[in-house]
């Protein structure tokens, strides 16, 4: 994840647009990235310009407005920003890979084994009503599958986020209409990142 603090700058998609082909499009990610992540980055910076909150860093801004609803806006734009970043980075290029190390024992441990860990990971997705986000996080050492809805994430409440799915429609609608549990499949099946959570893991 790059450094980020204002005025806030799109960071760069970590692999090539065509990279996620067939499982997300380029068509998908123009969109997605160059129009969604990019619209909550200039939404933020025209929010926060001037005041004391643009010196903070992006996951401080995060959790400094989460209970505030009157920072509602910082929040959701910031949020958001933060949660696009870390699921481009839960995406790579050349799935199928598997846990490994330490990951790998944890995912044991706490679900069992991988199969479950990916069923879990669906159907956080599949049942997050409306917009929102399916993560796999470490509580204090144990790995959890939860679901956050809009742009909240597991950053504000202790948890160590290791790997997130976007489940906004905006995420697979032009490549999968409506069906987002195939969606969810195909990122857990083919481009999910374990390398990215076990570095998240090492870190936690
Ligand atoms: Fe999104």
């Amino acid at each position: 994840m790059p450094e980020n603090t204002s005025p806030f700058k799109l960071p760069p998609l970590p692999w090539p647009e065509n990279a996620l082909e067939p499982y997300i499009t380029p068509n998908t990610l123009s969109f997605h990235y160059g129009k969604h992540h990019k619209a909550y980055v200039d939404k933020l910076n025209e929010l926060l310009a001037g005041k004391p909150l643009a010196d903070q860093p992006l996951e401080q801004i995060i959790k400094a407005t989460a209970a505030d609803a009157d920072k509602k806006a910082v929040f959701n734009n910031a949020g958001q920003i933060w949660n696009h970043t870390f699921y481009w980075n839960s995406l790579r290029a050349k799935g199928g890979s598997n846990p490994i190390g330490t990951l790998a024992s944890k995912i044991e441990s706490s679900f069992g084994n991988l199969d479950e860990l990916k069923k879990q990971l669906v159907d956080a997705g599949l049942t997050q009503f409306g917009s929102g986000w399916a993560w796999l996080v470490s509580d204090k050492g144990t790995l959890k599958v939860l679901k956050t809805p809009n742009a909240e994430s597991p950053l504000t409440t202790g948890m160590t986020p290791l790997l997130t799915i976007d489940v906004w429609e905006h995420a697979y609608y032009l490549d999968y209409q409506n069906r987002r549990a195939d969606y969810l499949k195909a990122v857990v099946d083919k481009i999910i990142n374990w390398e990215f959570a076990a570095q998240n893991l090492a870190k936690a």
